[in-house]
């Protein structure tokens, strides 16, 4: 793998949610210049490409979740997307995010546990650069779909290595085979430029009634 911060290399390799909350804490106010000087992040970028050709952005009511702070709200919001919520478990990453003013409603959350959000209010739920090492796991993916209503978009990103090294596509899969949604696109995308990593973009279409 290419070139990553020291801290981005321990954000990698943490195993708990607890010890990744300490990294992020640290991490919060560099994370910005971090990406900005040295990643060359693409996922939010993407992922308001991929977005665009199945969401209307006007008038959409979307999630962010795990919003860190807040890079997919500022790509979405350049892309004509007004109403963007964004929820994240890092307290610090929160504050970080407040001070940009593209979200109306920002909560501390656990996506890790069912979410205190009503079924299918969103129009559309983004979750880029979190289904990755010690961040969310794969279950994860059914509280996104059922807080989105039905025929809303959710949009994901997922890291290759975890992509490999976890069951997400089994739980992919199972939403698929129970027709909970529909896959509408699995592709790769570039990610993360310093590295030379890609991740896996999924984009699924809520059926349930
Ligand atoms: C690599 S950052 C990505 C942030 C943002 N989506 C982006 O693309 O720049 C991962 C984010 O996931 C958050 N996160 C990790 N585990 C989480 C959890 N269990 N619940 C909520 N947020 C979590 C972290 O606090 C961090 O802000």
């Amino acid at each position: 793998m290419g070139k990553q911060t020291a801290i981005h290399e321990q954000v990698l390799i943490t195993q708990s949610t607890q010890a990744l909350m300490e990294l992020d804490a640290k991490w919060a106010s560099d994370y910005d210049r971090n990406v900005n000087e040295t990643w060359g992040y693409s996922g939010p970028d993407r992922t308001r490409y991929g977005l665009s050709k199945y969401l209307e952005p006007e008038g959409a009511r979307v999630l962010d979740a795990g919003c860190g702070t807040s890079f997919v709200g500022v790509a979405l919001s350049s892309g004509r997307c007004r109403q963007i919520d964004g929820v994240d478990y890092s307290q610090p990453m929160l504050r970080e995010t407040a001070k940009k003013g593209v979200y109306q409603h920002l909560e501390r959350m656990n996506l890790n546990i069912a979410l205190p959000i009503d079924t299918g209010v969103y129009d559309d739920v983004t979750c880029v650069g979190t289904f990755t090492s010690a961040h969310v796991v794969p279950e994860a993916l059914n509280e996104r779909v059922r807080v989105t209503r039905t025929d809303g978009i959710v949009c994901c990103t997922v890291r290759e290595e975890s992509w490999q090294h976890t069951y997400f596509s089994e739980v992919l899969d199972r939403i698929i085979r129970a027709e909970t949604a529909k896959l509408l696109a699995l592709c790769e995308e570039p990610y993360v430029h310093s590295e030379h990593s890609i991740c896996k973009m999924v984009v699924l279409q809520v059926e349930r009634p």
